[in-house]
C-alpha cells in the first residue's frame, strides 16, 4: 500500500508540473537508507529500471514485502525483453480533449490525436485532387506502416498485411490453419465475439471441437490456458489480456508450449498492442492480428495481420490487384499473373492503399513509437494500479495486479452486480468507461490527468450512495 501511495503522488505530481519535456523517473532509492522519492528528470535520458535497487528501497519502506506485484511484474518483463521502464509526463495537449471530459475508455476506442486528424484532413484533400495521387502513393505509405507496427510488435514488416479489422486478420489465419477432424482448438471463456465465432465456424466446417477455457477463479488465466493445451490441440486463439478485464496471459510460456504441441497460436493483441510490451521473437506466434483504433490510437477500419514466416505462402481470402506481384506497373495489370507480391503482403485487403486511413494511422504509430511501448505501459501501469487502490476503498475489486495487464483495469462490485444505471450516470457527468459482462472497464491513456481520476471518484461514490 506504501508503494501505490508513492504512485499516486507521482502520477498527480506529473500532472500538475505539466512538464514540457515527457519523461521522469519514479520509485528511485534517493538515499542508501532507501528512501523512495519522485524525481522529474528534466530533459535527461529516461532512467533504466534497476530492480535490484527498487527492491532494496521497498526493504526499507516495507519492512520486508519487497515489490508490489505490478513492479515484480515489470521486473520479470524486463528480464525477459530488456526494455527499460520510465514514465511519460501527460500528453493531454495533443489530444482533442475538453477538461471537463474524463475519458477512461480507450479500450471501447483509441481517441484520434491532432497529429493524426491532420494526416486525415490532408488525405482527403489529397483525394479530392487525385492528379497529384500517383502510383507510388499506392505503396510506400503501406509500408511505413508495415515497418512502423513491426516495430510495435517486435515483428518483421515482411510479415504484416494490412487489413480493415481484426476479423478479416483472424479469417486469414483460419483458413490456412490445418485442423484434422476431432482436433480441438483452444479459446478462452467470455473471449471477444470475432475470435469465438470465427474458431466456432472452424470447429464446424472441420469436424474439430471447440475447448473454452472457463474464467479462472483466482484469475490466473496463464495457467488455465496451459492447463488446457495438449497434443491433441490443432490451435489456441488468445490475447494478450482479456478484454473484459484486462487478465494477463503470459505469451512467452503459452507459445512455448504451443510448440511443443504442434499447435498453432493465433494472438488477437487488439486490446494490448501499443500500449502492452510483446515481443514476437520471444512468443513465436503464427498469426498475430490487432485493430487499429484502440490502443493504437489510429483510425476506425485499418488494422493489421502479422503472418510468422512459414504461412507466409498461404492462401488469401480475396484475391486482389495490388498483392499480386508486380502491382507497381498500372500499365501491366492486364498481364495477369500468379505470383505475389512478396512476404505477407499477399493477405493485404482490397483497396489498402486507403489515402486518409494511412496516413492516420502512420502518425498515430509515430507518436506511439516516440513514447516507447514500455514507458506507456509502465505509466498507465501506475494510474491504473492508482484507480485500483481507491476503488478498493468503495469496495470494488479487480484482479491481482500481476495477473492482469498494466494499462487494464477491471473493476468489480460486490457479488458481481452493477449498479442499475451506472454507465448513463458517469457519462451524465462526462466520465466515460464501459461495462462487459461483470467488469467496469477503466482503461485510461497518457491524456489522463489526475484530476480525471479524481472525478471518476467523485461520480462513483455518488452512484454507490
Ligand atoms: C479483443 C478485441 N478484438 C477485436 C476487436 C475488434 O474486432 P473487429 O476488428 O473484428 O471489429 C475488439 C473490439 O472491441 C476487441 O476488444
Amino acid at each position: 500500500m506504501v508503494i501505490d501511495q508513492v504512485d499516486v503522488v507521482g502520477i498527480a505530481a506529473s500532472d500538475r508540473a505539466g512538464l514540457g519535456e515527457n519523461v521522469w523517473d519514479i520509485f528511485r532509492p534517493a538515499s542508501e537508507t532507501g528512501e523512495v522519492i519522485d524525481r522529474i528528470a528534466k530533459g535527461s535520458r529516461p532512467p533504466r529500471w534497476h530492480g535490484r535497487r527498487i527492491g532494496e528501497a521497498r526493504t526499507a519502506r516495507t519492512g520486508g514485502d519487497l515489490l508490489t506485484h505490478d513492479e515484480k511484474t515489470f521486473r520479470r518483463r524486463k528480464v525477459t525483453n530488456g526494455i527499460s521502464a520510465h514514465a511519460i509526463a501527460n500528453q493531454r495537449h495533443l489530444f482533442d480533449i475538453p477538461d471537463e471530459v474524463a475519458y477512461l475508455n480507450c479500450a471501447y476506442m483509441g481517441p484520434l490525436m491532432h497529429s493524426v486528424v491532420e494526416a486525415g484532413d490532408r488525405g482527403v484533400r489529397e483525394k479530392a485532387r487525385p492528379w497529384g495521387i500517383s502510383p507510388d502513393d499506392f505503396f510506400a505509405p503501406g509500408e511505413r506502416a508495415r515497418e512502423q507496427f513491426a516495430r510495435i510488435i517486435g515483428g518483421d514488416a515482411e510479415g504484416v498485411a494490412l487489413v480493415p479489422s481484426a476479423s478479416y486478420g483472424l479469417s486469414c489465419a483460419a483458413r490456412n490453419i490445418d485442423v484434422a477432424p476431432g482436433a480441438r482448438l483452444v479459446v478462452l471463456a467470455e473471449q471477444f465475439p470475432s475470435i469465438f465465432y470465427t474458431w466456432r465456424e472452424v470447429a464446424k466446417t472441420r469436424g474439430a471441437s471447440l475447448v473454452t477455457v472457463a474464467r479462472p477463479e483466482d484469475d490466473d488465466w496463464t495457467r488455465a490456458t496451459l492447463d488446457a493445451i495438449d497434443e491433441r490441440t490443432a490451435s489456441v486463439a488468445l490475447p494478450h489480456c482479456h478484454w473484459t478485464d484486462g487478465g494477463y496471459l503470459d505469451l512467452v510460456r503459452i507459445g512455448a508450449r504451443c510448440r511443443e504441441v504442434g499447435a498453432v497460436l493465433v494472438l488477437d493483441l487488439t486490446q494490448s498492442a501499443g500500449a502492452l510490451r510483446f515481443d514476437a521473437g520471444a512468443v513465436r506466434p503464427d498469426y498475430v492480428v490487432c485493430a487499429g483504433y484502440k490502443w493504437l490510437l489510429g483510425p476506425y477500419s485499418l488494422g493489421f495481420l502479422w503472418v510468422a514466416p512459414e504461412h507466409r505462402d498461404g492462401r488469401p481470402i480475396e484475391f486482389n490487384w495490388i498483392a499480386r506481384a508486380g502491382s507497381e506497373d498500372f500499365a501491366h495489370l492486364i498481364d495477369y499473373r500468379d505470383d505475389y507480391q512478396p512476404g505477407a503482403r499477399r493477405f493485404d485487403v482490397g483497396e489498402r492503399s486507403n489515402f486518409i486511413l494511412v496516413p492516420m494511422l502512420n502518425a498515430a504509430l509515430e507518436q506511439i513509437l516516440t513514447w516507447g511501448v514500455g514507458a506507456i505501459e509502465v505509466t498507465l501501469a501506475r494510474r491504473t494500479a492508482d484507480i485500483a487502490v481507491r476503488a478498493a476503498r468503495l469496495g470494488l475489486s479487480s484482479a491481482p495486479a500481476a495477473l492482469r495487464a498494466g494499462h487494464f483495469l477491471g473493476l468489480r462490485f460486490p457479488n458481481g452486480e452493477l449498479p442499475a444505471g451506472l454507465l448513463p450516470a458517469l457519462a451524465g457527468e462526462r466520465v466515460h468507461v464501459s461495462v462487459r459482462g461483470a467488469s467496469m472497464r477503466v482503461t485510461p491513456h497518457l491524456y489522463n490527468t489526475g484530476e480525471d481520476v479524481d472525478r471518476l471518484f467523485a461520480a462513483l461514490e455518488r452512484v454507490l450512495d
